[in-house]
């Protein structure tokens, strides 16, 4: 028995060690820290409880009989952030350069298995070489079982991946289909096809970098979430995000004790929004004086500038936030813009989040590179997230809200709970200048009567009233009142029962 003991504190203490320190001091001179220790960084001290140390490989082909590493490449299990529980999963570069074997990816399944039975998120830190060559179509079976995984957890549990190495190939498809990708900075890249395949196709010369690093993916591709500067960031901003978020589909977030009084009036919101409503102002900081203790967690800050979405709370309770931003483009909704806020207002629906929507939107961008790029398609999925939705939703309209722009931004046509606008608020079909040169076509070389003009639809259409008479806006109230209104609002919508009608699923236009 003592032998028994004996081997299998062996067999722990080399998976412990991983592919051995040469390899580790590899990764750490690569500036990134092993499998381990990223659990480590993740985790609350001592949580940690993995499974499946003693897998290992089961292929004898190409001489892999003779290298068995207890583990396989990759460490699973369960712990805990700040109280909450998580599943993990992270990939060993110094084990076969964390390549996915059919082992490999069977422990991946079982720790997203539990999650969903249990109802918590999963978070999976990415770094490996791809499918297990010597392992050939075992290892495809594999990632395709994770596929499917990954597909029938969307919307149960949350499903975070954190890329921070190489992650290449088919297998970018289950990052692609969790919830949120965080990368590293020059130390992590996700493409379908690599450098050298690029070359041979299409004889382009590109880095790995430039073809799918942090910066590529969270500037031009918007397939990442956020980039951090190192793991160590990386793995911080984790603790801090999944605070924000529930275990599953059938839970609350966590709300959190927040000192910071509901009935906080700031009067600086009433001056924040300039004279002219052409000039911009700062959306981010507006939505930072509005939600508890200036917490915002921004995402895809880089990506889309027009619109911002991210988390806050209100009343210590996480809140998904959608606000144009009059700084970029004048906050016009475009494709990026309404792809990127589509898929966050989804998410926020799928896990009970709350949605507040800021509104200063002059329209759909004009243009035929929109036109061409299929922005009535793009369009129609933030329209189509935002009808969807059944949880509570709370607008304020703090200036402009144009045309079909304003329909689409959680009006109270769209089943938006409350929707509240500030005094200065211009709810029409267009700009004044825009209208009066429609509509008075005829008197446009008249530049006095087309300016009076102007000045006769500004007093008419500019302005909050025309909504609030229909009952399209709830209330007109002071900037300075925002967030106790919102607060009032949202404790009012606690326990909102809403439902869409039965259906298999609905056909958002993808
Ligand atoms: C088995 C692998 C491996 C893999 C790396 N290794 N990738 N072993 N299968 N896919 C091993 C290496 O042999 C090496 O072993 C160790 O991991 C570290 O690799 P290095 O090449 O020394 O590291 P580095 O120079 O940092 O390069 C990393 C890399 C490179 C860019 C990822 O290893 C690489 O190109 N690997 C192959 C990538 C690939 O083609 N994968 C298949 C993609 S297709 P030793 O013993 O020397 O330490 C795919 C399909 C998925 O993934 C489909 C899903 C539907």
């Amino acid at each position: 028995m003592q032998d028994f003991l004996a081997e299998i504190e062996d067999r722990r203490s080399r998976a412990l060690k991983g592919g051995g320190q040469k390899r580790i001091d590899v990764q750490h001179k690569k500036g990134k820290l092993t499998a381990r220790e990223r659990l480590d960084a993740l985790l609350d001290p001592g949580s940690f409880e993995e499974y499946d140390v003693f897998v290992e490989h089961r292929c004898t082909d190409f001489g892999m009989a003779d290298q068995r590493i207890p583990g396989d490449g990759v460490v699973t299990g369960h712990g805990y952030i700040n109280g909450q529980l998580v599943f993990v999963f992270s990939q060993d570069f110094t084990v076969f350069g964390g390549s996915l074997s059919e082992s490999h990816a069977e422990k991946i399944c079982k720790v997203m298995d539990r999650a969903m039975r249990v109802g918590a998120p999963v978070i999976g830190l990415n770094d490996s070489g791809g499918a297990r060559i010597q392992e050939g179509v075992a290892s495809l079976a594999g990632y395709a079982e994770v596929f499917q995984r990954n597909v029938l957890a969307s919307g149960v549990v949350p499903q975070i991946s954190v890329i921070m190495g190489p992650c290449a190939g088919g297998a970018v498809y289950s990052p692609a289909m969790t919830d949120f990708i965080f990368m590293v900075n020059n130390s992590s890249y996700m493409f379908v096809t690599g450098p050298d395949v690029v070359k041979t196709v299409t004889q382009e010369s590109v880095s790995h970098e430039e073809l799918g690093g942090a910066t590529t993916h969270t500037t031009r591709s918007s397939v990442a979430d956020l980039a951090f500067e190192n793991d160590v960031e990386a793995l911080n901003q984790v603790r801090r995000f999944i605070d924000f978020l529930p275990g599953s589909n059938r839970l609350k977030a966590p709300v959190r004790e927040t000192s910071d009084p509901l009935d906080r009036s700031d009067e600086s919101l009433d001056s924040l929004i300039p004279d002219s409503s052409t000039t911009p102002y700062d959306m981010g900081d507006l939505i930072r004086r509005i939600v508890d203790e200036r917490d915002f967690f921004e995402l895809q800050h880089d990506f889309a500038k027009n619109i911002i979405v991210g988390f806050g709370r209100i009343a210590g309770a996480t809140v998904g936030v959608v606000a144009n931003q009059p700084s970029v483009l004048a906050g016009c909704l475009d494709i990026n813009a309404s792809r990127k806020a589509a898929r966050f207002v989804r998410f926020c629906d799928c896990f009970n989040i709350p949605i507040l929507t800021f509104v200063d939107v002059p329209g759909f961008l004009p243009g035929t590179a929109q036109e061409h790029g299929g922005i009535i398609k793009h369009g129609a999925k933030l329209l189509f997230a935002f009808a969807e939705a059944t949880v509570p939703k709370v607008t304020i309209i703090t200036r402009k809200a144009y045309g079909g722009a304003y329909d689409v931004m959680s009006s109270k046509h769209l089943r938006g709970d409350v929707n509240f606008a500030w005094p200065g608020a211009e709810i029409a079909v267009m700009g004044s200048k825009g209208a009066v040169e429609i509509i008075f076509r005829d008197e446009l070389d008249d530049s006095e009567k087309i300016k009076s003009r102007e000045k006769d639809y500004r007093d008419r259409f500019a302005t909050p009233l025309i909504a609030g008479s229909r009952g399209f806006i709830d209330d007109i109230i002071l900037p300075r009142h925002t967030r106790t209104k919102i607060a009032d609002a949202l404790a009012m919508l606690e326990n909102k029962q809403l439902e869409n009608p039965w259906k298999k699923h609905s056909n958002i236009p993808l």
